[in-house]
């Protein structure tokens, strides 16, 4: 049996490689009331966590109160998206320097809603990478195929698509700051996970293309997380497979309990 299916059914070998990351992202819910509630909550049944990142993505409105409630916790601040220039006359966009000014260190960048809902490119992806970049702020990016491109076999197709259009004229450097969420879009929402063994295999996949682009080095240090229905009942065997290096949860983040449990979950893996 090979190393990989080793690790892969002993539960007990397993160790991680990469350090993990949680990401909640709360999408349109929970007012500003709510969400500093919650992040106050979250604050302090997560407050002995310290070998796990977490991330805690609300809604542009509640930004300002999460990140008082997050104040002296070693939990961060991400949003949701961004607009790619500084500043000027772009009427309901938000700059990446009022996102890092108000205590962001993440942006989710290119979520499947945001493709398929509001038309975002992989052109207009990749200025956002860029916008975001340079204000030291880490864009965690998502791609991921629609079940429609994975029954007709070409999953692996439309993730080289996402990560060539998405990473055009990025340095190496630069590439090397990001995170990529791999986020199978027939998964998000609807209860339906990958398997483990599904999601790892477009990992290994997607750091394969990586190596391809900005060699070994880079690509071995990505973070890669997982999304699409992420729970605690599914959360460990996800995190327990070699090249998921974290979560990105969408509705089970909205419950203090269901979040705490699967950052928990990541715990005894390293
Ligand atoms: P889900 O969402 O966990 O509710 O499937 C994940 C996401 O959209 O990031």
């Amino acid at each position: 049996m090979s190393q990989k299916n080793n690790n892969r059914h002993n539960n007990q070998i397993i160790k991680k490689t990469r350090s993990l990351l949680i990401a909640g992202n709360w999408k349109m819910y929970k007012d500003h009331n709510e969400a500093y509630n919650l992040a106050l909550t979250l604050k302090e049944r997560l407050a002995d966590i310290s070998s796990i990142k977490v991330v805690i993505c609300p809604s542009f409105t509640s930004l300002h109160t999460v990140s008082l409630a997050l104040k002296g916790s070693s939990l961060l601040l991400g949003a949701q998206d961004v607009h790619w220039e500084k500043e000027g006359a772009f009427t309901g966009a938000i700059s990446p320097l009022m996102l890092l000014l108000l205590g962001c260190r993440y942006v989710i960048i290119g979520h499947s809603e945001r493709r398929n809902l509001f038309q975002e490119t992989n052109k207009t992806i990749n200025l956002k990478l860029k916008a975001v970049l340079k204000e030291n702020l880490t864009p965690i990016l998502c791609i991921g195929e629609t079940l429609q491109e994975r029954e007709k076999g070409n999953t692996e197709l439309v993730i080289e698509d996402q990560l060539k259009g998405g990473l055009v004229d990025l340095p190496a450097e630069d590439v090397g700051k990001m995170v990529l969420a791999y986020e199978p879009v027939w998964a998000i929402g609807t209860g339906k996970t990958a398997t483990p063994k599904q999601a790892n295999d477009v990992h290994i996949f997607i750091r394969k293309k990586i190596e391809e682009k900005v060699g070994q080095e880079i690509a071995k240090n990505m973070s890669i997380l997982y999304g699409g229905s992420v729970k605690p009942e599914n959360a460990k065997d996800l995190l327990r497979e070699p090249d998921i290096d974290g979560a990105l949860v969408g509705g089970a983040s909205l419950n203090e309990e269901s979040f705490e449990k699967i950052v928990r979950s990541g715990i005894d893996l390293l």
